[in-house]
């Protein structure tokens, strides 16, 4: 539990808040490549409570610029997209890709106005599918050497949702390893070969067990955090009573990364990007170490829950989730159906947009939560005192940061901490396109 103060002072992210400042230090997913795929690559953004436009001109260039034209503010998602930027189509003002204003044609010939006009833009970086923007002032940090970014394109997949709630209350569903056995439960295993691509659904590595049995059977999790340059670890050790311990390995890194397996040769990097302090994205790169990605699938399996051009889902609070009692009974935990985003959105979403904190609960399954806020909380005090901050990297420092390591194997219960850095070092060998090696 917290007070009701430390509640805001974690979850509210505006421009002028504490961690709205700390966010801003970070380059943040702003969209999908695909969302400009169409004939006029312009789309607005939310982010972190701030209104903007993004558009790619035909020359490549990208641009961010504050969304409300300087002259009388109407809406510049709505500008013609020129050779030079964005045209607003009230009066015809013109703006680049830096959000200087380079024409002004209502004025009378030879005005002087343009020159005084600028529009704040913001910098923009491409990552595998994913258009990333700094909001902050100052120098953006260095991108690290983590697969998600180093992946070729082959290998690499992205995709988003929206979810209904703050920020936090997604990124606390992230670190949360024991809500698997209970919220993701299945009442009966599926051939792992036909669930490509979804998480919880294939087998653990080394075994054949298929990991809906594994969360099912073995529902009290051990939990250990442990502490690193980009955030921390989060280990989750299920003994299975023969020897064995079902091994998890997932990280946060700071401040709204979460990178966790997904199958023996994939693994997810999901960023909780904030849209305003009540609604929040998941952006995902998928990456595969061993086989290219199969996009097509990935993308069909994700679109059938996901509605455009919003990435809202289809299940929601106004259909219940598609709650069915009788499913809840015999197939699923949650009775809202086999897709688990749409569990999660359930856990993140019904808590309402802000959850109040000073009426919760915590136990020993909430160990990586406890973390997360009290790293929070030490980074909010470090950004007042003008301190350094975790994973605001230099470019030497980001060049040393790859990985991070995950895993999800069974190994034996007295080895389990020797060799699973070797099983995910010898996955990083075996792949195709040489993924750096894994930071402690
Ligand atoms: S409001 Fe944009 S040009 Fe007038
Ligand atoms: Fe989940």
């Amino acid at each position: 539990m917290i007070s009701a103060e430390q509640n805001d002072r974690l979850t509210r992210i505006g421009p002028g808040t504490p961690a709205g400042a700390l966010m801003r230090r970070y380059w943040q997913p702003a969209a999908l490549i695909e969302e400009l795929a169409g004939e006029r690559p312009v789309v607005p953004v939310r982010l972190l409570g701030q209104d903007l436009v993004l558009f790619r001109r035909a020359d490549g260039a990208y641009g961010l610029l504050d969304r409300d034209c300087p002259h009388r503010g109407a809406d510049l998602a709505f500008a013609r997209l020129e050779p030079e930027g964005l045209r607003c189509a009230f009066h015809g003002w013109l703006f680049d890709t830096q959000g200087r204003c380079r024409d002004t044609p209502a004025e009378p010939e030879g005005s002087a106005l343009a020159a005084s006009v600028c529009l704040r833009s913001y910098p923009v970086q491409v990552r595998n599918g994913i258009v990333f923007a700094y909001l902050g002032g100052g120098e953006p940090p260095s991108f690290p050497n983590f697969d998600c970014f180093v992946a070729p394109d082959s290998h690499s997949f992205a995709f988003k949702g929206f979810w209904e709630a703050n920020w936090l209350q997604a990124l606390e569903v992230g670190i949360d390893p024991a809500h698997a056995s209970y919220l993701h439960r299945f009442f009966a295993d599926d051939d792992p070969a036909v669930r490509y691509g979804q998480q919880f659904r294939a087998h653990s590595s080394n075994s054949a067990l298929p990991m809906t049995r594994i969360l099912r059977e073995f529902a009290r999790p051990r939990i250990d955090v442990e502490h690193s340059d980009f955030g921390f670890r989060l280990v989750a050790r299920r003994a299975l009573g023969d020897g064995t311990t079902h091994v998890r390995v997932t990280n946060l890194v700071f401040p709204h990364l979460v990178v966790l397996p997904l199958s023996p040769e994939m693994i997810i990097s999901q960023w909780h990007v904030p849209v305003d302090d009540r609604g929040c994205y998941w952006y995902a790169i998928f990456t595969s170490f061993g086989a290219p990605v199969d996009k097509d699938a990935m993308r069909a399996q994700r679109l059938a829950l996901y509605t455009l051009p919003d990435y809202k889902s289809r299940r929601n609070h106004a259909n219940n989730y598609g709650h069915d009692p009788r499913e809840q009974r015999t197939e699923t935990y949650t009775g809202m159906g086999h897709d688990i985003n749409v569990h999660d959105q359930w856990a993140v979403e019904s808590p309402g947009p802000i959850r109040d904190r000073t009426r919760e609960t915590l136990g020993y399954s909430d160990r990586g939560v406890v973390a997360y806020r009290r790293l929070l909380t030490e980074a909010l005090a470090t950004e007042e005192a003008g301190g350094r901050q975790l994973m605001v990297l230099d470019p030497e420092a980001a060049c040393r940061l790859g990985g991070p390591g995950t895993l999800d194997a069974i190994l034996p219960d007295e080895r389990w901490e020797a060799l699973w850095r070797e099983i995910d070092a010898s996955r990083r060998r075996a792949a195709p396109w040489a993924p750096p090696g894994a930071a402690d």
